[in-house]
């Protein structure tokens, strides 16, 4: 193993910067070669090639976003797309590619070690929705961004007495509103994986109001989405005034946590190691506090697992 190349793909999460910084500090400490390829898998095709030194990592510990961009590449997809993209890494003689992202990323990765490149995964998305592994690099800092967005709106929630809906994202998984929801107090959670009544929500509005709660904070995931018209609706049902607020791209910016920047050193650190190991075809992960790696196909495969028992939690408290 001579020479990696590391890219960033799909959505960017905070921490994808720490990622890069690890692999290319660890990559150089073993005296292998390393490139970046700038803008992902549409960049790989373009030959968009620099490399990487020590100093080109210096000062992004801190900074969300990514130094190498990203893209999301329909035509990557296409069969000529790929071929075009091992063309490249033969042509700068890549013996191993290191794929920071989520699972698009990582089925772009699959494809190309079959097709006989030397590949390692690193998650890195907000959305946490990698089965086979705890967390991805950027949910942490996201459910903060989340939680601190959920602080506020309780503050102005609960001066006028409103209901508070706030929507955020996860694609189709509901982690980043559960764990946020449930930092936050959150009076209601609604995501994907346990659907919601509408009848019974407003119900539980009003119930709550005549409890004497004077706020109502309700987290809303993206993969159940609606915020606007789910406010109208308890607003016409119950006679509370609600509001929607839609978070968007707001969480995926912002400087990582300290768990988030540990999380992509650990994983940038190893995903080095299996290439110097001679390992190919895996994806790194972390279980219960371990970091991990398994074979790609495996982890695409393994059916995503919900955490009940933090939804009771929540449900319980709220
Ligand atoms: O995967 C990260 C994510 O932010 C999702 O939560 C969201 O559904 C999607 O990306 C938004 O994509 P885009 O950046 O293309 O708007």
């Amino acid at each position: 193993m001579k020479k990696i190349a590391v890219l960033t793909s799909g959505g960017d999460a905070p921490g994808m910067n720490a990622a890069i910084r690890a692999v290319v500090r660890t990559a150089l400490d073993k005296n292998f070669n390393i490139l970046g390829i700038e803008r992902g898998y549409r960049g790989l095709m373009n030959g968009e090639v620099v490399p990487m030194e020590r100093e080109s990592v210096a000062d992004i510990i801190q900074r969300g976003g990514t130094i190498l961009k990203t893209a999301r590449s329909e035509e990557f997809k296409t069969d000529k797309g790929k071929k075009i993209a091992v063309g490249i890494l033969e042509k700068f003689q890549v013996d191993g590619l290191i794929v920071i992202g989520g699972d698009g990323s990582f089925k772009g990765a699959q494809e190309l070690s079959k097709l006989g490149i030397a590949t390692i995964g690193i998650p890195g998305t907000i959305d946490n929705d990698l089965a086979y592994t705890d967390f991805t690099i950027g949910f942490d800092t996201a459910t903060n961004t989340v939680l601190d967005a959920i602080n506020k709106l309780r503050d102005t929630s609960t001066a006028h007495q409103r209901v508070s809906i706030v929507e955020v994202m996860g694609r189709n998984c509901g982690d980043i509103a559960l764990y946020a929801g449930l930092a936050g107090g959150a009076e209601n959670i609604i995501i994907p994986e346990k659907g919601y009544e509408e009848e019974e929500l407003c119900k539980n509005v009003l119930e709550a109001k005549l409890n004497g709660k004077v706020h109502n904070l309700i987290v809303l995931a993206e993969g159940i989405g609606g915020g606007e018209a789910l406010a109208k609706k308890i607003q016409y049902v119950t006679g509370i005034e609600a509001r929607a607020t839609k978070l968007g791209h707001i969480q995926r910016g912002g400087s990582p946590t300290c768990r988030d920047r540990i999380l992509a050193s650990r994983f940038g650190y190893r995903a080095v190691e299996l290439l110097e190991e001679g390992k190919t075809s895996r994806v790194i992960g972390i279980k219960e506090e371990k970091i991990i790696d398994l074979n790609i196909d495996e982890a695409l495969n393994t059916p995503r697992k919900f955490d009940e028992k933090l939804y009771e939690i929540a449900e319980a408290l709220a």
